[in-house]
């Protein structure tokens, strides 16, 4: 019913390292080709563990912005917006903030998680512990079925789709609607109302979802049904309602796991990133530093990749052939460290390489950069205000 739409967004958090490029941006690209996407910058949520530093966000963000550009990701394929520029994510927060019982929201793993993380922060806010219903708010608010996020957002998404969940079922009921409903099956025709029927019961009373699926398919084939009767039949389908905010579902990005420097995954509380756009003589400088296997300390020691982090970064950089090079030449003391770093030094320049030249376009001009946003953002708020349209409408607050 409603087309397929990625969303994702990211916290202002100012350079990006090559492990959000291997984690997320990569990932972003690809979805980029194949979904319209909106991709934003989180800068409330931000505030919601940073209220006491406000001063970098937007800096912070411009520079997540442009290393974004840099790793490909393309505003002519993709909407690139910032949060806050769009106010209408804090309506909806507010509206769906009414209804969210507040036992779901403690009950949010990352809630105590985090809580626990940063005791040093005074955390007990209202804000912190409404970060889930914003992020929600983010998501139905562009009706995004599919949200590309790491593991420990799943439940986030969970969140997000009970809250959708309870949204249709208290506001999604329209006056009359089971007799409305049925008129609609019939405008089907007699074969298609009969097989929709049967689809309806498989789904409603043995679960079956991919009766629910051939429902989706028959419905999306019937052409000559109202926008109206087709809401109507969808919502009936799955309950008794219409579907006005449209659940989410987690596209779990397959963690590739980026080692940093010191093997330990690539974060910049750990100091071990190499940041995006680092230069070339700093690139060298620190893979040729790196710790490896630390049982070879001479040249004739024979090492162990397993026990390496150097060899980590080849599994993600290298060949299979360059693979085997390593694992004989360290095994048998065959290669030196330095030398066997050499093609990952070549192969993370040659990556980085078609970014700087991105990049350098955006440097040169920035107001390039802020004509994308202003761009994307205005995008991004025609399709906020056409959901917002009808969330006012469903709880009666639209005074026409
Ligand atoms: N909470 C996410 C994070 O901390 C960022 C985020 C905010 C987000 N709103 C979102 C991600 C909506 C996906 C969809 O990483
Ligand atoms: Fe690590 Fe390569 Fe040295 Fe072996 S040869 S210890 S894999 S850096």
């Amino acid at each position: 019913m409603y087309a397929e739409k990625v969303l994702s967004g990211m916290r202002p958090t100012g350079r990006m390292h090559l492990g959000h490029y291997h984690g997320v941006l990569k990932n972003w690209i690809r979805l980029q080709q194949e979904y319209p996407c909106l991709f934003f910058v989180a800068d409330w949520h931000a505030l919601t563990t940073n209220y006491d530093e406000t001063a970098s966000i937007a800096e912070s963000g411009w520079e997540m912005i442009v290393d974004w550009l840099a790793a490909g990701v393309d505003p002519s394929q993709a909407t690139l917006f910032i949060q806050s520029r769009v106010p209408e994510h804090a309506e909806l927060h507010l509206m769906l903030s009414m209804m969210t019982p507040l036992g779901w929201l403690e009950r949010v793993p990352t809630y105590k998680d985090q809580m626990e993380k940063l005791a040093h922060k005074d955390l007990a806010t209202y804000g912190f512990l409404g970060y889930p219903l914003l992020q929600a708010a983010d998501i139905l608010i562009y009706r995004a079925d599919k949200v590309p996020v790491g593991e420990d957002q799943v439940p986030h998404i969970e969140f997000t789709r009970e809250v959708a969940r309870r949204f249709n079922h208290l506001y999604g009921r329209e006056p009359g609607f089971e007799d409305k409903a049925k008129l609609a099956v019939k405008k089907l025709g007699s074969k298609r109302a009969k097989l929709y029927g049967e689809l309806r019961t498989r789904f409603q009373e043995r679960g079956e979802e991919d009766a629910l699926e051939q429902a989706h398919a028959l419905l999306d084939e019937a052409q000559s049904l109202s926008h109206g009767d087709r809401e109507r039949l969808f919502g009936y389908l799955e309950g008794s309602g219409k579907m006005i905010l449209v659940e989410p579902e987690a596209l779990l990005t397959e963690a590739a796991r980026m080692p940093g420097l010191d093997g330990q995954k690539m974060s910049k509380s750990y100091g071990n990133t190499i940041s995006l756009r680092e230069d070339a003589g700093s690139v060298t400088k620190k893979i040729s530093t790196m710790q490896t296997d630390p049982q070879r300390v001479r040249r004739s020691d024979p090492g162990d990749p397993a026990k390496c982090p150097v060899w980590q970064l080849h599994v993600i950089y290298s060949s299979d052939e360059v693979r085997q090079w390593v694992q004989k030449g360290c095994k048998s003391a065959g290669i030196g460290c330095l030398e066997c770093k050499q093609p990952l030094i070549a192969a993370v320049l040659k990556e980085q390489e078609p970014m700087h030249e991105r990049a350098q376009i955006y440097l040169d001009d920035p107001q390039l950069v802020r004509n994308i946003i202003a761009d994307g953002c205005e995008k991004a708020r025609k399709l906020a205000q056409e959901t917002m349209r009808d969330v006012r409408e469903a709880m009666g607050l639209d005074y026409t």
